[in-house]
């Protein structure tokens, strides 16, 4: 039986939510085509389709927004929000976005030319389609462990190095106008880098002369595994070790809506005050002025309250501590996961559980269509519907390595109970998985397919 962490908060207002029957969600599915980003809110019970922008927010931010700026130009709310920042990243200079797409649209915009290859531990496919919109090539170089659901490597997030030398000297520096690292590696189940690797990696880049961006979304969780996980860190806190994070960058681009838990915004922070000034004047044509980049003076104080809350040892143990309580509840009941769990989610091997369901079929997106079915519950798949086309050479479908089920969970928002209801659906439907059938498009778009294709059982 695993531990669940007490939550260092208490409830003071409350959102309803209801589980509509079983011929009800039937009828929602076959409306929304089984594509479960075509339902209603209203008619999921427990959505763990994204932790993005879905938290709930504290006293403290909500008191925060009352006292938002709303002064076009020069806001005390850019200011605090800008002292939030320089606290944590360190970095010179900071604007803020609508999101964290908008932070990499206009890294990749200013930096980015045709033909030019960006590498990193994985992109999110947001950054990946940022890079591929300016002509670019996203490069993926993780270590091979993060492929093999049950290796538990403490940082299966971390980039190979070897292989990022050999890409380096192959690809030519003049052909990398700059290098990331995700952190956590949402792309690979959720996994932390460790510093060590975060500080090789800088090495690597900065003897070639190649900046440094991170992609910093879920990088209070992923301090905390560094805290929890490696030698030399367990006495540094949380903050501490964020700012040797990013003291090893020249940058780095943000999605304020997962650890600075607001339901909107970003900022793209750097060293390079060229660099700077021009991303300023990318953002007035895009985005805003640059003291408030496309948010309210509001959203600015939220964000500023949220990253000094997202940073709090006791929310990072109690939030890594109820991922790990689902993963223990799952595996309890022989589901294969990917372990060790990540920081946000927790990613159900959807191949490996459904293994009658050929890939051309869809096992994920089966996995998530039974579990609304089962439990009202909404899932994201990450595997063949979002991954798998044609080679352009020889018109073979590729697939991609793993089939998987994505349970995200949005931050201090559900409970142990919901925590114990998703096992019990689980063991539901583990109990008859074999009557568990695939999937195929009915309609399918070119790109970005998972978001609105329809399908039909087979
Ligand atoms: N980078 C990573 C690692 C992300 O996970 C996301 C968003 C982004 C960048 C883009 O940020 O949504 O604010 O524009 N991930 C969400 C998810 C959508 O569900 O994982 P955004």
């Amino acid at each position: 039986m695993s531990f669940y962490p007490p939550e260092p908060f208490r409830i003071k207002m409350v959102e309803p939510i209801r589980l509509i029957d079983r011929p009800a969600r039937q009828i929602a599915l076959q409306d929304a085509g089984y594509n479960l980003f075509g339902l209603h809110s209203d008619d999921v019970f427990i959505d763990l389709l994204t932790d993005s922008g879905t938290g709930a927010m504290s006293q403290n931010q909500w008191s925060a927004i009352m006292e938002g700026d709303e002064s076009y130009a020069g806001a005390r709310s850019f200011f605090r929000l800008k002292e939030a920042v320089n606290e944590i990243f360190g970095f010179r200079f900071f604007v803020p976005t609508h999101q964290g797409r908008a932070a990499e649209n206009i890294l990749a915009a200013l930096l980015v030319k045709p033909g030019q290859y960006i590498p990193s531990n994985m992109h999110f496919d947001t950054t990946d389609a940022n890079i591929r919109a300016r002509g670019g090539s996203p490069a993926n170089l993780v270590i091979e462990e993060a492929f093999d659901p049950t290796n538990r490597h403490p940082f299966k997030g971390n980039m190979d190095i070897q292989k990022l030398r050999r890409f380096i000297t192959e690809t030519g520096v003049e052909n990398i106008p700059f290098g990331m690292i995700t952190i956590t590696n949402n792309a690979g189940g959720g996994q932390p880098v460790s510093m060590e690797n975060i500080r090789k990696v800088s090495e690597t880049y900065r003897e070639f002369g190649i900046p440094f961006f991170i992609d910093a979304c879920r990088f209070a969780e992923n301090a905390y595994f560094i805290k929890m996980r490696e030698p030399g860190y367990g006495e540094k806190s949380t903050l501490e070790i964020a700012r040797e994070i990013f003291s090893f960058a020249d940058g780095a681009t943000m999605s304020a809506k997962k650890d600075a838990i607001v339901n909107i915004g970003g900022f793209f922070t750097m060293n390079d005050e060229t660099l700077y000034q021009a991303a300023c004047n990318e953002l007035i044509l895009r985005e805003g002025f640059p003291t408030y980049g496309g948010l309210a003076g509001r959203d600015l104080d939220a964000i500023a309250a949220g990253l000094r809350e997202g940073v709090d040892e006791d929310y990072l143990a109690y939030r890594l501590g109820q991922t790990a309580y689902l993963a223990n509840l799952l595996l309890d009941n022989r589901i294969p996961i990917i372990e060790p769990p990540g920081g946000h989610a927790v990613y159900v091997d959807a191949g490996k559980f459904l293994p009658h369901i050929p890939q051309s079929q869809f096992p994920g997106q089966a996995l998530s269509v039974e579990l609304y079915i089962e439990g009202g519950i909404r899932a994201c798949e990450i595997g063949s519907v979002m991954f798998a086309y044609p080679d352009p050479d020889t018109g073979d479908m590729m697939f991609p390595k793993l089939e998987l089920v994505r349970l995200a969970i949005p931050r201090r928002v559900y409970t142990q109970s919901h925590m114990d209801y998703i096992g019990g659906v689980f063991a539901k439907i583990a109990k008859q998985k074999e009557k568990v059938k695939g999937y195929k498009f009915i309609y399918a778009p070119p790109m970005l397919r998972h978001f609105t294709a329809r399908f039909a059982p087979i």
